[in-house]
């Protein structure tokens, strides 16, 4: 039964007599009340029990707390000094602590590296020192060295004929050859040559071979580019590069020219080209963009492979009509006198059109394209003007129906200037509307490239 619920049970029998008729005895609520009484007492017994035991644990804990408190305020182990040739890492030296000890380079640690203030207030481990590390005991020096330690190093004694840190190399004689090239040598280098072979042709392409003699055998070498040579082996001898890859498995050394040079070579390029950044081949240098030209104001410049040309388009002077500059490249006919039949009868238009080339450009192939952008006539004629010369190297083919095409027919070995007019007629029924003509300049270097 629930104690709480009885009391209120109580109270309210007590406080209304009204309800009487559901209200326990007087004897039985005295009963009842003799058992709330012993349940709470009961209660309070073991509340008073838990609360015991609960300051019991205070003050265990109160106890231990405070023991420990003192113990890290007053509890320091004796001060440790550093080894020598050491360091000291950590500066409490209080109960639970730790300090750790470091060697300086080529010394080794004796003893124990981290060592903990115990609560004993003593520390842990042995005392460390920093002992020299012998570097000798490795026999490090070679071919009979004597090895000689000192502080984070050691050094080595040769034996006669070595040399090197351990005595690994065998002692180089050297010797270099006299000859008449001041440049060849430098003074300090000719001041300890050890002997004096006789004088070789000499010059930039011959120049002294540097030799070793490694246990009584004598090796020569030469600098890049140059080739050992003469009877002692004493001479070095410039590699002719241009003659020897002259034609190469690579293919040429140099696409124009070759230069061979001492220890090496150079390609150059004809006026006009700069050597392109690799070595090997040429550009052509844009004259008209550099303004290495010396074309005037009213004329135009023409940048071609390996040079430049300077234009004028002149409109032509053509009996019964006369011309107008329309735009740079192109003139167009002044409107003819009504039934004036030979001035329509010339070219409505002229336009000019200049194309560089190199020389030897395989054929076939088209080189320029005519179009007619808002054709009036119902057909469109395609045709070359110009004599048998011209015919040689071009054709004019229609392409499609408002376009014809200039072709080169042959190969054309430069240096050439060839010129090649386009005709194109409208036509409708058979009446020419109107003839345009287009000229084409063409300017072939003299080299492929
Ligand atoms: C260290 O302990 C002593 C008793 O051993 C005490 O008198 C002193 O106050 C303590 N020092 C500190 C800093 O608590
Ligand atoms: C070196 O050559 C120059 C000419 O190139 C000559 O005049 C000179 O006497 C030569 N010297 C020796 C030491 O041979
Ligand atoms: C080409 O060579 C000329 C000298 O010959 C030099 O002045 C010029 O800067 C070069 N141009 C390029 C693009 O290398
Ligand atoms: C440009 O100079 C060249 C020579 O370098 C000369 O032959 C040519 O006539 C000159 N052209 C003009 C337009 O002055
Ligand atoms: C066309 O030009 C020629 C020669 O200049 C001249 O003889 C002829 O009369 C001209 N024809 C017309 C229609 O002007
Ligand atoms: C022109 O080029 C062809 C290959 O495209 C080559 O066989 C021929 O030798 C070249 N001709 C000249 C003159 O360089």
């Amino acid at each position: 039964m629930n104690a709480a619920i009885v009391i209120t049970l109580l109270c309210s029998c007590l406080l209304h007599p009204t309800f009487g008729q559901d209200c326990p005895s007087r004897q039985e609520i005295h009963g009842s009340l003799k058992q709330v009484q012993k349940l709470l007492s009961a209660h309070e017994a073991s509340y008073l029990q838990s609360l015991r035991n609960l300051k019991k644990k205070i003050n265990l804990l109160q106890s231990s707390a405070g023991k420990q408190a003192t113990r890290a305020i007053n509890g320091t182990c004796p001060k440790l000094e550093a080894p020598i040739n050491g360091r000291k890492l950590g500066k409490s030296h209080s109960v639970g602590h730790e300090v750790h000890v470091l060697c300086d380079p080529g010394y080794e640690l004796v003893g124990t590296e981290s060592r903990v203030c115990q609560e004993s207030l003593s520390w842990s481990g042995q005392q460390p020192t920093c002992r020299d590390i012998n570097e000798c005991t490795s026999s490090p020096c070679l071919n009979g060295g004597t090895c000689v330690d000192e502080v984070n190093q050691f050094s080595c004694v040769c034996a006669k004929g070595w040399a090197g840190a351990t005595c690994q190399s065998p002692v180089p004689t050297f010797f270099v050859t006299m000859t008449n090239t001041s440049a060849a040598i430098s003074p300090a280098t000719a001041a300890a040559a050890a002997s004096t072979l006789p004088a070789a042709t000499t010059g930039p392409f011959v120049r002294p071979s540097r030799c070793t003699i490694i246990q009584g055998t004598t090796h020569c070498t030469c600098e890049p580019g140059y080739t050992i040579s003469g009877r002692d082996s004493n001479t070095c001898t410039d590699i002719d590069e241009c003659e020897l890859f002259h034609n190469g498995q690579a293919g040429k050394l140099c696409l124009h020219a070759c230069v061979n040079t001492p220890g090496g070579y150079r390609c150059t390029c004809p006026a006009g080209y700069n050597v392109t950044r690799d070595g090997r081949s040429c550009k052509d240098i844009d004259e008209c963009a550099t303004r290495q030209n010396n074309c005037t104001k009213d004329q135009m410049c023409i940048n071609t492979y390996g040079g430049f040309q300077c234009v004028r388009v002149d409109c032509p002077k053509i009996p019964n009509a006369t011309y107008v500059k329309t735009s740079p490249m192109r003139c167009e006919r002044n409107p003819c006198p009504l039934d004036n039949k030979a001035c329509s009868q010339t070219p409505n238009s002229f336009s000019y059109h200049y194309l560089a080339v190199v020389s030897n450009l395989s054929a076939p192939r088209v080189m320029f394209r005519v179009s007619a952008l808002r054709p009036i006539g119902e057909t469109l004629r395609f045709s070359l003007l110009g004599g048998r010369q011209t015919r040689r190297h071009f054709t004019v083919q229609r392409s499609d129906r408002v376009t014809g095409q200039l072709m080169l027919v042959s190969p054309v070995q430069g240096p050439a200037m060839l010129e090649a007019d386009v005709e194109m007629s409208e036509l409708e029924r058979r009446v020419q509307l109107g003839r345009y003509i287009t000229k084409v300049t063409m300017y072939v270097s003299q080299y492929e490239f």
